[in-house]
């Protein structure tokens, strides 16, 4: 069984060694580097550009400004991150906005010219600050419901012998991905041909045919490695549509390399968040009502919604839950969705209200959630497709050592220290799409798999391999795989969790077709993968190939699907220098079916410690009075590294969905990051009696007077 085996990544030499070619690094004949002037104010309006110091700079070719590209905004496509188009007009609507783009021969001269370009800006009145502005939140119309409601949460108070009502908050956060975005642009033959750092080649095709009013067959893309992309390159923005009209503009390939400053206002980040929770509860601790509202920083020219009480719909059991998610417009850059968008920041908030309620009723906080176990969805009333949150409890409580804890906060440790134990429970509703691929067997017996989803560091090159292995019975080592490019079978997008099970779902299809087909030429079942060469010979094949699509049925919509997870944290908090340091961390997942264990505990690894960065340190401030983010590289934008990691574990319950994908998955890639937040936040209660409900915590946090 190939399935279920802890393969290592097949992808591991080629990164380790350098041989990796990432969009950077492709030798381009005759491109031009192209660097964008942005805007250091939040509001404002162009008054002029002075061209003449750049121009002096050896290698420089073009300078463009506003309304020089032939490009109009805006761009209401579903692909693009954001509809409004910079440098089609003089209006500034957000710090880092682009203001002129200069293409030179070198990457050194177009960054010497744009230092020496200068764009006179007459700035306007800017509204900046969220903490100040929630009274601005508005309701718009998004992919997924933003205000719902079940029962009536004023009876569930009423009939409710304990409350608790808070206000929680997370922080502006940036994706930081390794590599920066980067994306090369050829305008050849009236089409146009791209190399995009992106995890969604085909959304970026079908955005830039209706941006250029091309047929989606002009426009061909490929993205071949991708260092990291977390969602920030989920979506097709406004670097990828402007590289491409510079292209036609000049008539040379182009290539944009995003300066890792400009990555932190040119492709989203996750908005800040304010959350209001309303839990009520009868003594013995049965969930009466839940009412969450949600807040997100949003910009005045587009739309993003953090749908902060997603995860507050389907957690628990409960007659009576509203919810409400707004959005404030502020004078800042477009928002995106960062791994584990919604229920990550949203289930900072449920999760330390549900702490809050497990001291007030004086219980276990792992027993209050098996208490309120739900076994339907309570909003919408559909089963769940599968779900094994109870196993998870039970065996992450046991790693953990949770029957340690101290009920009494700041009761123990050694010599002043406090240490302290909390947990959360973490949600992130299963996302699906319709996939292609295609296997193709040699008849030495190496095998292809072929499809448009993307490698962005979560295993796909060793996950797809492996599902056609195993079906093939083949070694791994037989099987190559080809991703990334809009000529092969169409997949949609590396995120949401969903690249396992739904392109994985297509392979094992189109590998299984590619079996029975063998088979058949064989004319007898059961052939032995040694005996595949013999009858390709016999038919005087040199190769057989399959397709397989998958996509997800109308009967599957009767199922709610989420993936699930139990986080158990320990700190240590020091008397006189209360900086939380997380100690331990357990994980347990349900998550379907595991592919590949080593991939799947990577992921979640990563997850979780991404979670440490959302509970202790990271913060991307806007500077209310600039409107302007602060932070412009790892200097100033703070991250875990290795001294930041405790032991960290991951275990995953023994699942299988059968509603979720064929091959019994739904999804690893963002689960593992939530719950970390309100677990840290618990826990420091734990340790500390002093109750956190602001992510990041800080030193400040802790300092009671
Ligand atoms: Mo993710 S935020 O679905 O790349």
């Amino acid at each position: 069984m190939t399935i279920g085996a802890p393969l290592p990544r097949q992808d591991a030499a080629v990164k380790v060694t350098g041989a990796a070619q990432y969009v950077g690094d492709l030798e381009v004949p005759g491109a031009l580097e192209g660097v964008f002037v942005v805007s250091a104010v939040a509001a404002g309006r162009i008054r002029s550009i002075d061209r003449a110091d750049a121009l002096t700079v050896p290698g420089v070719v073009s300078i463009f400004g506003p309304g020089q590209l032939g490009v109009t905004g805006p761009i209401e496509h579903w692909a693009a991150g954001q509809a409004s188009m910079p440098m089609t007009d003089a209006e500034i609507r957000y710090e880092g906005q682009p203001v002129a783009l200069v293409l030179a021969t070198t990457g050194i001269a177009a960054r010497e010219a744009a230092a020496r370009l200068v764009v006179t800006i007459d700035p306007l009145p800017h509204q900046s600050s969220f903490a100040a502005s929630l009274d601005l939140g508005i309701e718009i119309k998004d992919w997924a419901p933003t205000s719902t409601a079940v029962g009536s949460v004023a009876d569930g108070l009423a009939a409710a012998e304990v409350t608790i009502t808070a206000r929680y908050r997370t922080a502006d956060r940036h994706h930081v991905a390794l590599e920066p975005s980067a994306v090369v642009a050829r305008w050849v033959d009236g089409g146009i041909d791209l190399w995009t750092s992106t995890q969604w080649v085909f959304g970026v095709r079908a955005a830039m045919a209706q941006m250029f009013s091309l047929p989606p067959d002009k426009v061909r893309v490929r993205s071949g490695y991708v260092g990291g992309g977390f969602g920030a390159k989920g979506s097709t923005w406004p670097h990828e549509f402007l590289a491409v009209a510079a292209s036609r503009a000049v008539a040379a390939p182009v290539r944009i390399v995003l300066p890792r400053s400009q990555t932190f206002t040119l492709h989203g980040y996750q908005p800040a968040t304010v959350q209001e929770l309303t839990l009520g509860a009868r003594n013995d601790g049965t969930l009466t009502a839940i009412r969450h509202e949600s807040w997100n920083a949003a910009s005045v020219a587009d739309d993003y919604v953090e749908h902060g009480s997603l995860g507050s719909r389907t957690m628990y059991a409960c007659p009576n839950i509203e919810t409400r998610d707004r959005i404030v417009r502020l004078n800042r850059p477009q928002p995106t969705f960062m791994r584990a968008p919604h229920e990550g920041p949203g289930m900072v908030g449920l999760e330390i209200a549900m702490d809050e309620l497990a001291d007030r009723l004086d219980m276990d906080p792992v027993e209050l959630r098996i208490r309120n176990y739900a076994r339907h969805d309570p909003t919408s009333g559909k089963p769940f497709s599968s779900k094994a949150l109870d196993q998870c409890y039970r065996l992450g409580a046991e790693r953990f050592g949770w029957a340690r804890r101290s009920p009494v906060p700041a009761a123990w440790g050694p010599g002043g220290v406090r240490i302290g134990m909390g947990m959360a429970s973490a949600l992130m509703s299963t996302f699906r799409f319709g996939a292609s691929a295609r296997v193709t067997l040699e008849r030495d017996g190496s095998t292809l798999v072929e499809t448009g989803a993307h490698e962005i560091g979560t295993g796909v090159r060793t996950i797809l391999p492996q599902i056609a292995a195993d079906a093939l019975g083949l070694p791994i080592e037989r099987v190559r795989v080809s991703l990334g490019d809009t000529t092969l079978p169409e997949a949609g997008g590396t995120f949401g969790s969903a690249t396992t099970l739904s392109v994985g779902s297509a392979v094992r299809i189109a590998a299984v077709k590619l079996k029975e087909r063998l088979e058949t030429l064989a004319g007898e079942p059961g052939l032995e993968p040694r005996e595949y060469a013999e009858v390709l010979a016999l038919h005087r094949l040199e190769r057989v190939s399959e397709e397989g699509t998958w996509a997800p049925t109308r009967e599957e919509g009767a199922y709610a699907m989420n993936a699930y997870g139990a986080v158990f944290v320990e700190v240590a908090v020091a008397p006189h220098d209360p900086v939380p340091r997380v100690t331990r961390c357990v994980g347990a997942f349900s998550v379907g079916r595991i592919i590949n264990p080593r991939t799947a505990r990577s992921q979640v690894i990563g997850g979780m410690i991404w979670g440490l960065g959302q509970a202790l340190l990271e913060d991307s401030r806007l500077d209310p009075a600039l409107g302007r983010f602060v932070a412009k590289g790892f200097g100033s934008y703070q991250i875990p590294v290795n001294a930041d990691v405790p032991a960290v574990d991951a275990i995953f319950a023994d699942e299988f969905d059968p509603h979720a994908s064929p091959i019994g998955a739904r999804g690893v890639g963002e689960i593992g990051t939530i719950g970390v937040g309100a677990a840290v936040a618990n826990a420091v209660f734990n340790a500390t009696g002093v109750r956190v409900r602001d992510l990041p915590i800080r030193v400040e946090s802790l300092l009671q007077p």
